[in-house]
């Protein structure tokens, strides 16, 4: 297809660069934080394996999906389906992906601030000499403040935003090439201490050995849904990025990399933080408090905590940045290229804006008792995402590669830089029904109708 823009778009520059940057955006705080704390309240083993199913299945057709409708029309998340589809109502969906972004990045960015504030408490040793109560009460009492959480915030979202302004090659790349291998030496540091513990074998055993008698149909739908959210699907992160990986690149490939490194990194997640819980005695089933509760106390017993705590929080929040960058992008994107604004101005404005929409979440932590329905404002805003718009916008985006572009147009891209694939066929049959009708269940049990 003829690319008619006149001004050069930035892409990435190399093959790791892309493999940095989207498996940086999809490997976040939902590895890390959520993940465990998901699997430890769904009964372990058995939600993992229903996980695995769902990405291998509904996450990796999507993640594809994305990829081919962001570069073949080489546009932003609304773009996008404006130049594949115009005048059709489709451009919507790319509106509901935008605003996800606003969403999502204004409570992630929230919780990235608690990771950062736990990274200075582990170096000041504050979790020493702490009892279990002392540390739960300290993580409340931190949370509930009005002002602390938000400086933290504020301190990420800046972060995000002066990598965003830089650009794709000169920023998020740069950027993704550096923090991702310092993510996985930090991760496999930290699990080959919490697997040469004593008694780390129950926490494996729990981790590895299915007991399907815990796993509920709550849990098979909560597993799905963060398929969604680990891959950063379903909001047109993925369109973004797919959008600057050049014409030259294997794109199923691309996808299938991401999706296997985003799952890695969960499961080493995993594998350092349950041997750890259960060699101490602690419950697996913590919660949101997981790694801010537990993990502290863990820390404290073991041998050498002092510093695998510093290492644990600085992943956490390496983590999460190069997934925020993603999140920033799609609506920096959207505001350079369809709201014509030069690319500083857009990453200001959309960060000032999204870190405003932070604060109510940081609030209602405690500070101001901002509910909604019965939830916290932030646990709200995450709900939206995760039971809402996720799995619309993915529904709406499988969908439409399924049967609006449909086969020529998608082997035509796929295949683009001349490459040979036997995929298709599956492909097309996953996105056309299997994909879209298991997201329909998910949409529909969130918003309480099944
Ligand atoms: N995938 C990220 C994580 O697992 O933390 C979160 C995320 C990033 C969700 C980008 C959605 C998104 F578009």
């Amino acid at each position: 297809m003829k690319n008619n823009n006149i001004e050069q778009r930035d892409n990435f520059g190399s093959r790791f660069g892309i493999i940095a940057a989207a498996a940086g955006s999809a490997i976040g705080l939902g590895n890390i934080w959520k993940f465990p704390y998901m699997t430890g309240l769904n009964g372990g083993a058995a939600f993992i394996i229903v996980y695995l199913v769902c990405i291998a299945f509904i996450g990796l057709t999507l993640m594809l999906s994305e990829f081919i409708i962001g570069r073949r029309a080489q546009k932003n998340a609304i773009g996008a389906f404006k130049k594949l589809a115009p005048n059709t109502p489709w451009f919507l969906t790319g509106w509901m992906g935008v605003i996800a972004a606003f969403v999502i990045l204004s409570f992630y960015g929230v919780i990235a601030g608690w990771c950062m504030e736990y990274i200075v408490r582990a170096v000041m040793n504050s979790f020493a000499g702490m009892s279990p109560d002392e540390i739960t009460s300290s993580f409340v009492d931190f949370i509930g403040r009005g002002g602390k959480p938000i400086f933290w915030q504020v301190a990420f979202m800046s972060l995000t935003g002066f990598i965003v302004v830089s650009g794709i090659k000169d920023g998020i790349e740069k950027y993704a090439k550096i923090l991702m291998p310092l993510l996985v030496a930090i991760i496999i540091i930290l699990d080959i201490r919490a697997i040469t513990l004593p008694g780390a074998g129950a926490g494996l055993e729990f981790l590895f050995k299915p007991d399907f008698s815990k796993l509920t149909a709550n849990g098979i739908l909560m597993a799905l849904g963060h398929a969604f959210f680990s891959l950063s699907l379903g909001m047109g992160t993925m369109i973004t990025y797919g959008s600057y990986i050049s014409k030259k690149e294997n794109l199923g490939e691309t996808a299938l990399q991401v999706t296997i490194a985003d799952t890695l990194i969960a499961l080493l997640a995993g594998i350092a933080i349950f041997p750890a819980v259960f060699a101490f005695g602690i419950e697996p089933n913590a919660g949101p408090g997981l790694v801010f509760i537990t993990l502290p106390n863990v820390f404290q017993q073991m041998p050498l905590g002092y510093l695998f705590s510093i290492l644990f929080f600085i992943l956490l929040t390496v983590a999460a940045l190069t997934s925020s960058i993603s999140i920033l992008e799609v609506v920096v994107a959207y505001f350079v290229e369809d709201l014509k604004m030069n690319r500083k101005r857009a990453t200001i404005t959309a960060t000032l804006a999204i870190t405003l929409l932070g604060i109510p979440c940081s609030l209602s932590q405690g500070a101001v008792p901002l509910n909604i329905g019965g939830m916290s404002f932030l646990d709200a805003m995450s709900w939206l995402t995760d039971n809402l718009l996720l799995p619309l916008g993915g529904l709406l985006i499988v969908a439409f590669v399924g049967w609006v572009l449909g086969r020529k147009e998608v082997e035509e891209e796929v295949t683009a830089g001349g490459i040979k694939v036997s995929y298709i066929p599956l492909f097309m049959f996953l996105a056309k029904f299997v994909a879209p009708i298991a997201i329909a269940l998910v949409f529909l049990n969130g918003v309480g109708i099944i």
